[in-house]
């Protein structure tokens, strides 16, 4: 069985993907351990709570600096003794240490086919200005692992979405999201908890 953290934002509703998707058996052999919020009225944690899943908040703003946040964050996580860590619209930066004591072993969901749209700055709302302002016909999702740069880590499924020329940001978004992050976060969970993941070289190989 994969032990899963799920680290939120806001909304959450790639959390909920992942819930309802364990939930329907589209995702099999995993667990959700703890959900883990920075913001203490993220949505997300109304969504844990209804289905019963543990969860804990933990701000940079509660520290008096960001070492210790980092610290305490990273001591946090492995209490829960996960095999996973799925960033699902988490807004924080990944402690280095963290990184490098879960390499291959945190995930993340991007709004963008990377590497378009992606990088410092690119979060959000922002990714799908960005894509309206260049005026690209074709966006979508990635989902990644975690290394030290940001939205640089291998990747493991990309799927495609149209760009409609009335398309807002916040119509976009809500698009991709439902064409896309929310297909592909749970199948890529499914896959890594089924052995079907494995990187080399900087590369996913699915099968
Ligand atoms: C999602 O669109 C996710 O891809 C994005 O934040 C949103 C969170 O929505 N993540 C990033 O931009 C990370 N760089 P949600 O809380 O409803 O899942």
């Amino acid at each position: 069985m994969l032990k899963i953290a799920v680290c939120v934002s806001g909304g959450g509703t790639n959390l909920q993907a992942i819930i309802d998707g364990i939930e329907n058996q589209t995702i099999t052999n995993t667990e959700i351990e703890v959900v883990i919020s920075n913001n203490k009225n993220a949505y997300a944690l109304e969504r844990a709570k209804q289905h019963g899943i543990k969860s804990i908040c933990i701000s940079p703003k509660d520290y008096a600096s960001r070492e210790e946040f980092n610290e305490d964050f990273l001591k946090q996580l492995n209490s829960y003794h996960v095999d996973l860590v799925v960033l699902a619209g988490f807004l924080v930066v990944i402690p280095e240490q963290m990184i490098k004591e879960y390499t291959n072993r945190i995930i993340n969901i991007h709004p963008s086919l990377i590497p378009s749209f992606c990088g410092t700055g690119y979060y959000g709302l922002k990714v799908h200005e960005g894509v309206l302002s260049r005026g690209v016909k074709v966006t979508g999702a990635t989902v990644h692992f975690v290394d030290e740069g940001t939205d640089t880590g291998p990747i493991i499924l990309q799927k495609a979405v149209a760009v409609e020329e009335t398309d807002t940001p916040e119509v976009l978004q809500r698009r991709v999201m439902e064409q896309a992050e929310w297909i592909i976060m749970p199948k890529a969970i499914d896959l890594i908890a089924n052995g079907k993941v494995t990187v080399t070289d900087g590369k996913v190989h699915i099968g």
